[in-house]
């Protein structure tokens, strides 16, 4: 881990489960991570977190909303106004509805491939 050292991440799904899990890890090997989901005020708590305010890295929470373009470009571009760089994406962020092939509904579906892959490419 220690060419990661200092670099800049991004964690999408970071306000809870695996992704919170990656961010508080990623910090402890020195990186800076910004971590991304609409429920911002749970990625901030991880922020203060003493694990995490004592690690070498740092924590930088942006709420973010993948199923809205504007949001994601305004995140990319903030996170390059402010670091210059970005040189880790890690695209966490995901969900699954109860939404079967044969009985599940249209909005489901896009919702489910809007957070987890389309919300990437902007
Ligand atoms: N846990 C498992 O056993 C398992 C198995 C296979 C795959 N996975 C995949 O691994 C990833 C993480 O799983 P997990 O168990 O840690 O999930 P989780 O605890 O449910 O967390 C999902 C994360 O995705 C974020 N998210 C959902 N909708 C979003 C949206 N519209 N915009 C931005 N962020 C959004 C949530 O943040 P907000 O709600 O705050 O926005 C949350 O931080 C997911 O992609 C999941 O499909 C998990």
């Amino acid at each position: 881990m220690e060419r990661w050292y200092g670099k800049v991440a991004l964690v999408t799904g970071a306000s809870a489960g695996i992704g919170a899990g990656i961010c508080r890890t990623l910090v402890q090997h020195g990186m800076v991570v910004v971590g991304c989901a609409r429920s911002v005020d749970k990625i901030r708590a991880i922020c203060e977190e003493d694990a995490v305010k004592t690690s070498p890295g740092k924590l930088v929470a942006i709420k973010c909303d993948l199923t809205q373009e504007s949001e994601i470009v305004s995140m990319f571009d903030e996170i390059l106004r402010t670091f210059g760089r970005l040189d880790l994406c890690v695209n966490n962020a995901g969900l699954g509805h109860d939404s079967p092939l044969l009985t599940g509904n249209t909005s489901d579906w896009r919702n489910m491939l809007d957070v987890s892959a389309l919300g990437f490419f902007p």
